[in-house]
């Protein structure tokens, strides 16, 4: 089967003119539709640089970034922003509209997208129903915990009804139940309607619990992949083994009543 991301010696390099810094290292990645995909690495490894990749936030230096059976970087910038409707983000600090309640901050893309008012209500309606949020269409976001804002962003990712979204740290700014009720509701979304998922993290929790795959990135390059059980059953690398070995050692601390993550 054709991956729905497909990724081909990527490579990224900020101030290429007076400081380079290659932030991405000759990067190749496939992704299924319908996996549930880590990103995992230490902080400046280059993670949310890689995502941003994937939907042109960011223009790699060189390589190939096809994205539904389409080169991203051969399209019109009309076509870009209509090809972005397909893959959604969500962050670490949620980015909502503070000045609009939650019914417009989740009716926001589709007003972008032209999409009548009635009918943008009505699909608002839906979503906060999935995200479990339907008597909270008039608070502002200052009146809702960051579980509940991260569930409003989620809202408003899945209001185009994208085929894939991406999370940048999503769950880093929540204590950890909140993280566990999120990543449920991710799982969920991603059974229910199929929508490829790709999380970056660097907690290794987060990908135990769900995803399908994980690439382990260091230093810009990607220095493992393959499915979660693969890697954390034995891992080869240094750094691999660095990030399970850590995590189990943590586990053994929650376990004992530690403090956790
Ligand atoms: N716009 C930019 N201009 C110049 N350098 C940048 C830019 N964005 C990121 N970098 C550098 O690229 C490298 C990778 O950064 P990136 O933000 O992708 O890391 P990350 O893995 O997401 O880290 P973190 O876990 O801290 O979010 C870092 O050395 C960073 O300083
Ligand atoms: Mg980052």
């Amino acid at each position: 089967m054709e991956p729905i991301i497909h990724l081909e010696k990527i490579t990224k390099i900020y101030n290429e003119k007076s400081d380079p810094l290659k932030a991405l290292d000759d990067i190749s990645l496939d992704i299924q539709k319908g996996d549930i995909y880590g990103i995992i690495g230490m902080s400046g490894a280059g993670k949310s640089t890689l995502v941003r990749c994937l939907n042109l936030l960011e223009r790699p230096t060189s390589g190939k970034v096809i994205v539904r059976g389409k080169d991203m970087l051969a399209l019109s910038g009309r076509e870009l922003r209509r090809e972005r409707t397909e893959i959604s983000m969500i962050f670490q600090h949620f980015n909502l509209l503070m000045q609009k309640n939650v019914e417009d901050n989740v009716c926001f893309p589709l007003y972008i997208n032209k999409v009548k008012k009635a009918d943008a209500r009505r699909r608002c309606a839906e979503l906060l129903e999935i995200v479990g949020l339907s008597d909270k269409a008039k608070a502002y976001p200052s009146q809702l915990s960051g579980g509940q804002r991260q569930r409003v962003a989620i809202a408003r990712a899945l209001a185009t009804n994208p085929e894939i979204l991406l999370c940048d740290e999503a769950t880093s700014a929540l204590d950890p139940q909140t993280t566990t009720s999120i990543l449920s509701l991710l799982k969920e979304i991603n059974a229910r309607y199929g929508i490829t998922i790709v999380i970056i993290t660097h907690e290794m929790a987060v990908v135990r619990e769900i995803c399908s795959h994980v690439a382990i990135v260091d230093n810009g390059r990607i220095v493992e992949k393959g499915t979660v059980d693969d890697i954390f059953d034995s891992p080869k690398t240094e750094e691999a083994k660095k990030l399970v070995l850590y995590r189990r050692g943590r586990d053994v601390t929650i376990a004992e009543g530690g403090e956790g993550i």
